[in-house]
């Protein structure tokens, strides 16, 4: 049996079959709802006023991922959900805090550690049912270790509120708002409440061109990498500005040519559209706005795009137009897979006239993932040019950044040259040193990556996530004990971060101090009481310590 899209017409479906709407604390209309029913009413039944709710979207039932060996068992009810993993003799179970995504495509889950936030290696997918995660698909030993950050949060919340300068961490409780809410396309609403009449609260339509296509993009278009300026968080975003004027989101070079062999990637409808004919010819005027209604879902889909279409396009054309001509986004906007996209399905806006093989070259290419440049001689471009003093910088942070995730050494030099070019013009600027301590803590430059590191503990002196840093950069260096140190400097500062604990039992592993390693499982499993990995480490780690008991001599049996 198929399984049903967990949102469908405006309801949310429980797992009971019940159909629940807006039956959790979320975005309820209020203040606007009295004076603006329509847009309340009419937004509330759309998936973006569900983006994000409480646990229980998704039925109960299993899921076994063969290449980690792992058994899920989910039970759901109106809102709760527990996941339950089991692997190599080791079970944990997990309460789920969150649900992200309406269930339009998929659903994915968050749990709560202390303050902290973090992903299910778990998916509900309306196309198939239970599935893992994008990016979990391959992985060996998967648990909750995925950081929710706050930039996958600021496209699905309508207010998260992290902890500036943790990886995860957020206040209690972590969201002034739940779902996605009026403010984020509307801007602040404090003038209008005061003195409700037009012009004292953001209408995206009125706006000049640049600031409206921000209002959609800050969460429809996603880019390889979005670079906050000197100073600013992605977060600090709020309609009514350009989008550059807080972040430049980089895109390929390559991603802007011709529509069709390029492969079709999630979150860039922005993208898409602006290389349509139409977008093209028409100069400012076609926008989201044109085709969607944020505050209501067309009845009839394919009667009402036609008449967007025929908006521009007109009489004249359909005398002229091979029939059938009914479903105009069926033949020009055509439903493709989505590389990087987990298994979904989105439309094309690139709006275009394909040929049968055309389409099944699209489908082909689109099914690969598509994160990686497309030719040797790609380049990052930013979307929007930000401000001229920034554009070095900024281009320098997102060649840093996306060289060191896909590890291309030549786009991670092409940054460190941008960087270091930029740096007299920001010498107090901790992202900028980081990355440039980062980059060069990886060759014979040790000092200098230290002292890229102390100056950038300067401004942000209880950083965790720069003491890591210094950590790799001495481990680099070939300096264990240095390494140890920082790793303790940390944890001791952000006890909830995964990756540290098992580094640094690596590291006292790898000294020979076992009891020392193993007490740093003990401390991961305390932190982490559910993770398998974790319980299975302590147990490992406590054979290896005993054996090094009787045998003080026997080298570490871990690598
Ligand atoms: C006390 C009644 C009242 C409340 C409460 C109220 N509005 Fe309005 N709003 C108005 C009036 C009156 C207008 C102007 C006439 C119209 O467009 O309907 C208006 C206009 C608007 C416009 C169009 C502005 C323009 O310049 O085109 C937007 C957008 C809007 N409101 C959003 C909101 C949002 C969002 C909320 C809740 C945070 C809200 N309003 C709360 C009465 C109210
Ligand atoms: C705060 C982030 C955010 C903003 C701003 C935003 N969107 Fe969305 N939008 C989303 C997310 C997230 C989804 C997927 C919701 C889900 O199914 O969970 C979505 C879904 C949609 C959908 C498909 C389903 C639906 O709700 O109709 C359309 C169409 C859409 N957005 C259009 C727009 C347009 C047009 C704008 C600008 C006027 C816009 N969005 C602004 C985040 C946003
Ligand atoms: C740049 C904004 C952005 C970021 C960052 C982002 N998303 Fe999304 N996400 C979207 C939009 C927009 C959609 C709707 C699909 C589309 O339009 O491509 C979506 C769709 C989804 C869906 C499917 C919802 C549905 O339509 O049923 C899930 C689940 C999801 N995202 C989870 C996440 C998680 C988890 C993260 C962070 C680790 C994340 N997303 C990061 C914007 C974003
Ligand atoms: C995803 C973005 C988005 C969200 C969320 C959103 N709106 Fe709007 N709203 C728009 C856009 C775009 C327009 C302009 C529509 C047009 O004129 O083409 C608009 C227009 C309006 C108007 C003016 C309507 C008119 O006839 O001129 C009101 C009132 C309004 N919105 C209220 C609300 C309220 C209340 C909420 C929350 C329940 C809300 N909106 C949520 C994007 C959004
Ligand atoms: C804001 C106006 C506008 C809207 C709305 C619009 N278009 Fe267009 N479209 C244009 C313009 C301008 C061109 C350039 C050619 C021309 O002048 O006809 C174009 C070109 C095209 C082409 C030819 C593309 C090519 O590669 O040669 C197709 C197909 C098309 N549009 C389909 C659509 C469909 C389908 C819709 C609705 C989903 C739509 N358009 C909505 C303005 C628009
Ligand atoms: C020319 C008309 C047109 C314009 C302009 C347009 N869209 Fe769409 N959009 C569509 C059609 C048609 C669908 C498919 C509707 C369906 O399947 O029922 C769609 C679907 C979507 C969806 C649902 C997910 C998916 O991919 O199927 C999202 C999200 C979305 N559009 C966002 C946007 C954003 C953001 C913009 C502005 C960058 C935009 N759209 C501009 C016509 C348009
Ligand atoms: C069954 C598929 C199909 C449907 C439905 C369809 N088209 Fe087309 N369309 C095509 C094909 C194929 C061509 C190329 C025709 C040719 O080269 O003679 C085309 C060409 C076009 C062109 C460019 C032709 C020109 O004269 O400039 C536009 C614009 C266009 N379509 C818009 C639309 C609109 C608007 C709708 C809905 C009213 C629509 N199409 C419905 C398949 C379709």
């Amino acid at each position: 049996m198929r399984p049903r899209p967990w949102f469908k017409k405006g309801r949310l479906l429980a797992a009971t079959g019940l159909v629940i709407v807006c039956a959790f604390p979320a975005f309820s209309g209020q203040p606007c709802a009295g004076c603006h029913p329509k847009e309340v009413q009419g937004f509330l039944a759309t998936p973006m006023a569900h983006s994000m709710g409480p646990p229980g979207r998704g039925p109960s039932g299993t899921f076994y991922h063969s290449v980690s060996g792992t058994r899920f068992t989910i039970r759901s009810s109106t809102d709760h959900m527990t996941q339950r993993m089991e692997r190599d003799g080791l079970a944990s179970q997990y309460p789920i805090a969150y649900s992200v995504g309406s269930g339009a495509h998929a659903v994915a889950y968050l749990i709560q550690v202390g303050n902290h936030l973090f992903e299910s290696p778990l998916s509900y997918y309306a196309a198939f049912g239970w599935g893992m995660s994008p990016g979990y698909e391959n992985l060996k030993a998967p648990d909750f270790y995925r950081a929710v950050r706050p930039q996958c949060l600021f496209c699905h919340v309508g207010e998260a509120l992290p902890i500036a300068g943790t990886l995860n961490a957020y206040r209690n409780p972590p969201f002034a708002a739940e779902a996605i809410t009026c403010e984020r396309c509307h801007g602040p609403a404090t003038a209008h409440l005061r003195n409700p009449v037009p012009g004292s609260i953001i209408n995206p339509a009125k706006l000049p061109s640049r600031a409206r296509d921000s209002v959609c993009e800050q969460c429809h278009l996603s880019g390889e990498v979005g670079i906050p300026n000197p100073g600013k968080q992605i977060t600090d975003f709020h309609a009514g500005e350009n989008l550059e004027d807080v972040y430049t989101v980089y895109v390929y070079e390559s991603s802007r040519g011709a529509a069709h062999p390029n492969a079709l990637t999630i979150i860039s409808q922005s993208q898409q559209l602006a290389l349509s004919e139409c977008a093209r010819k028409s100069g400012d005027k076609l926008w989201c706005g044109t085709c969607h209604d944020p505050h209501a879902l067309p009845k009839d889909p394919v009667a009402y795009f036609r008449a967007r279409c025929l908006q521009c396009h007109g009489a004249a054309l359909l005398a002229s137009h091979p029939k059938p001509n009914q479903n105009c986004f069926g033949c020009h906007m055509p439903r493709l897979p989505a590389g990087r996209g987990g298994h979904t399905i989105f439309t094309d806006h690139r709006i275009a006239i394909y040929t049968a093989r055309e389409l099944a070259e699209l489908r082909a290419a689109s099914l690969l993932n598509g994160s990686a440049p497309a030719t040797n001689d790609d380049e990052l471009v930013p979307w929007h040019n930000p401000p001229s003093q920034f554009a070095e910088r900024n281009l320098g942070l997102a060649y840093a950044r996306v060289g060191g995730q896909l590890e291309s050494f030549p786009f991670v030099r092409r940054g460190y040259q941008l960087l270091l070019s930029a740096s007299n013009d920001f010498p107090n600027d901790p992202v900028l040193l980081r990355a440039m301590g980062k980059i060069i803590s990886g060759t014979k430059a040790e000092a200098d990556a230290e002292a890229l590191f102390d100056k950038a503990l300067a401004v942000e002196p209880n950083s965790a996530l720069v003491y890591d840093d210094m950590a790799f950069a001495a481990e680099n260096a070939g300096d264990n004990e240095s390494a140890i140190k920082y790793l303790e400097k940390t944890l001791q500062l952000d006890a909830l971060l995964v990756a540290p604990y098992e580094h640094l039992a690596r590291l006292y592993a790898a000294n020979h101090q076992l009891a020392l390693a193993h007490q740093t499982y003990v401390r991961f499993l305390k932190a982490f009481p559910g993770n398998i990995e974790a319980k299975r480490d302590v147990l490992r780690s406590s054979d290896d310590f005993h054996t090094d008991n009787a045998k003080p001599d026997a080298p570490p049996s871990r690598p």
